[in-house]
């Protein structure tokens, strides 16, 4: 999670048991290198770095992760064939997200190692498919490891995401409204606050659907007209400039590499710098109400902050619990008694 995951989260994770990414695809290369000491000063767990193919400075990225051996790497665009090879020769296992069947297809025929598969519960950018659907749709169509993301905070959530084909949970907004959570109180008050039904899904912020709450500043938003976006996403493309370092032309090139890979329309590539700048006001800055707050619907069902490893070992205990309970029920007797089809399929 961009700004979020940092190695403080990330090592929290790992102590806990868990396995955190660090959010590569926000930082500058010598903050991944400096995550990645950080992290390994804290703990000998294993770890990932989430990075975004199409950030000038990516391919500096992929060589620190290589040179560093982290354990795996995820991203959301695939890197070409050639990259997946060096981090397969390296023995860094490839973990990229998808939002959809054929692009799980796809990325296993690139060489996945395993996928996390996120249904449009899911906190920022997501796709159309309920996780309930996709992940059965996904698990009928590859062969590797697969962890259910998109809804998820609790051992009840584990067991119906293994009882759906997956291997694993992989989890977002929960681990946002953690105690190691970096997000300054004022903004995880905002999340604990806000109701399923007022976490959405629009394009509104960089042209491509993502999940956020809806919050004043996103109903601006979605009122304004397409010239008033287009310079605000002008004025955010200059800040980003001066935050990250990269020249203006290093991140228009950026958006024209993105745009030629036919990953989203000319509209959506120069909005999207909005997306940055906005999302650091509430999650970096603290000020939820001039900022966007993305999140994945499960908010609307979290009210605590429990450190990661109360979360985590909490995740597992209820899982042992619901597994029992449901190794329990009687499917045959509930069948015959309700007037279920019996196995020649007449119904009594
Ligand atoms: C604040 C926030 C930032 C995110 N940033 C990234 C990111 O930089 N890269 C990425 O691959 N996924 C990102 N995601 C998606 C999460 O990694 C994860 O797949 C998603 O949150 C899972 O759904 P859940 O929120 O229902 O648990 C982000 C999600 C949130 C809520």
């Amino acid at each position: 999670m961009g700004w979020v995951a940092d190695a403080d989260l990330v090592a929290a994770t790992g102590r806990a048991g868990g396995f955190g990414f660090l959010a590569g695809a926000v930082m500058t290369p010598e903050e991944v290198a400096g995550g990645i000491a950080a992290i390994r000063r804290q703990t000998d767990a294993p770890f990932g770095v989430n990075f975004h193919m199409y950030t000038p400075q990516a391919s500096r990225i992929v060589d620190i992760c290589i040179a560093e051996q982290v354990r795996a790497v995820s991203y959301s665009r695939s890197p070409d064939s050639a990259t997946i090879d060096r981090f397969k020769a390296a023995g860094i296992i490839c973990i990229p997200t998808v939002g959809a069947l054929k692009h799980a297809v796809k990325a296993v025929q690139l060489g996945a190692d395993a996928l996390v598969i996120q249904g449009s519960e899911g906190g920022g950018h997501t796709g159309q498919v309920a996780t309930s659907i996709l992940l059965p749709q996904v698990r009928a169509a590859v062969d590797v490891p697969l962890a259910a993301a998109g809804g998820f905070r609790d051992g009840r959530g584990l067991i119906a995401a293994l009882s759906l084909g997956a291997d694993g949970i992989a989890m977002g907004t929960r681990f946002l409204l953690t105690q190691e959570s970096p997000v300054p109180d004022a903004t995880k008050r905002v999340y604990l606050e806000t109701p399923p039904e007022r976490i959405i899904v629009s394009p509104v912020l960089d042209g491509m659907p993502q999940r956020m709450v809806l919050n004043d500043q996103l109903q601006r938003l979605i009122v304004a007209s397409s010239p008033l976006l287009a310079m605000r996403a002008v004025k955010n493309a200059f800040a980003m400039s001066r935050q990250t370092g990269d020249s203006p032309w290093a991140l228009l090139k950026s958006g024209w590499k993105m745009y030629r890979a036919g990953d989203q329309s000319l509209g959506a590539t120069m909005m999207s710098a909005n997306a940055p700048m906005m999302i650091q006001e509430a999650v970096v800055h603290g000020r939820p109400e001039t900022g966007i707050l993305p999140s994945g619907q499960v908010a609307g069902l979290i009210d605590d902050l429990p450190s990661v490893e109360t979360l985590i070992s909490g995740i597992i205990t209820e899982a042992s619990t619901t597994a029992e309970r449901v190794a329990k029920l009687t499917f045959a007797d509930s069948k015959s008694e309700s007037g279920a089809p019996d196995s020649d399929g007449a119904s009594q």
